[in-house]
């Protein structure tokens, strides 16, 4: 969306002319899942999928939200003091949670604002549309307030909503990418740390494709926040059997073969199992990318995909009926889920020129098995949130 049309857009919404205009991406994860709430790696990019933003400071205390995506919803009013997560207000509880940390922070918010959103993000893709919410509703504070913030703390407020204000256990990894996105960079991040590298996206001539398993995402949240508690467990039988650990990022292959044994549940065993290898995976397939060995990239995504299917147990019929054909076709480099699964997305490595035949013959295969269509992106890979335009 180009910024007139945010511009216009929001006049015929609100009466009057926005201060600014904004994009937020949304993101993928090359590898590394279900590792940021385990104080390991991840290697995400921001895409150019995303939401973009129009927003007018007001004189009064309203806070106003109106979503073209939610147009059924209309303007949604809510008062700057009293931001308190109602389900009534929908998609609107992102931006509520965000100006409440952000406030209790300290930050100067004294007045309300009004706020137009369009996002493009397929609905339910797994695709991050909330922390592409979050640090947009984070980036257009920062704008109208004159907010004096660092972006690390837009992230962490991201994040604080997503766990506190919505409810969902999340780790860093998707407010982190949003936030700090770079055009044709992943981002090799610890998140035990916070340090984190860029690298340039270069997969020689191949493309990042996208796949919607267009699959609804119930479930998604609960199981989440089970898999992370089952982790949390398997930590502490570690603990309790004297290793001196607080997360399993801490831990590399040859230890957990040692101490695996203190795990006392095959189900926590596998859940544990995933973490500590797909960290060790993550920073392979950094050093894979880094040596140009796009292949070896590939052989790590689809173990992945392997783990987070049998010992994660967090793929299901339809990630993998895309994944597994995608492997069976012709210059495709690696395939796995990305995200927290269940449903949402997965990605593939596809040599240009064969993407066409690539998208028909998986999308045809998904029809067969699975009944309903998926669909297909290739990725483009953006900056992290920012000021499009000021009035
Ligand atoms: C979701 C969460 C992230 C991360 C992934 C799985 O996207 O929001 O924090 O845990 O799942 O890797």
């Amino acid at each position: 969306m180009i910024t007139e049309e945010l511009q216009q857009a929001f006049l015929d919404v609100f009466g009057q002319k926005a201060e600014a205009t904004f994009f937020s991406p949304g993101r993928i994860n090359l590898i590394g899942e279900h590792t940021d709430y385990n104080g390991g790696h991840v290697f995400p990019c921001a895409i150019t999928l995303g939401t973009f933003g129009a927003a007018r400071k007001r004189d009064d205390q309203k806070l106003r939200f109106y979503s073209a995506n939610f147009e059924d919803k209309g303007i949604i009013e809510v008062d700057l003091n009293h931001l308190v997560n109602d389900p009534e207000h929908n998609w609107a509880n992102y931006p509520k949670g965000v100006l409440k940390f952000l406030k209790e922070a300290g930050h100067p918010i004294e007045t309300g604002m009004d706020v137009y959103v369009y996002g493009n993000i397929p609905n339910g893709s797994g695709l991050s549309s909330s922390a592409s919410l979050e640090l947009l509703t984070g980036i257009i504070a920062e704008e109208l307030y004159g907010l004096n913030l660092e972006r690390l703390d837009l992230v962490k407020i991201g994040k604080q909503t997503e766990n506190d204000f919505i409810g969902v256990n999340s780790g860093i990894m998707d407010q982190f990418a949003v936030g700090m996105g770079a055009e044709n960079q992943a981002i090799l991040l610890d998140t035990n740390t916070l340090k984190y590298q860029l690298a340039p996206l270069d997969l020689g001539d191949n493309v990042v494709v996208i796949m919607n398993t267009k699959k609804r995402r119930e479930l998604v949240d609960s199981k989440y926040n089970e898999r992370r508690a089952e982790c949390e467990e398997a930590v502490s039988e570690l603990q309790a059997g004297g290793v001196d650990i607080q997360t399993l990022g801490e831990l590399d292959g040859q230890s957990f073969d040692q101490y695996g044994y203190l795990i006392k549940d095959a189900n926590r065993l596998k859940r544990a199992r995933h973490a500590v290898l797909e960290n060790g995976r993550t920073m392979q397939a950094f050093a894979a990318l880094e040596a140009e060995n796009i292949p070896e990239f590939g052989r790590l995504m689809n173990a992945s995909h392997v783990s987070l299917e049998h010992d994660y147990e967090v793929t299901g019929l339809e990630l993998d009926t895309l994944v597994h054909t995608a492997w069976e076709q012709d210059g495709v480099v690696g395939a796995r889920m990305t995200g927290a699964g269940f449903g949402g997305c997965a990605i593939a490595i596809v040599a240009k020129d064969k993407v066409d035949t690539f998208i028909k013959a998986v999308g045809d295969h998904y029809r067969e098995v699975v009944g309903y269509d998926a669909e297909f992106y290739v990725a483009e890979i953006a900056d992290g949130a920012k000021v499009l335009s000021r009035a």
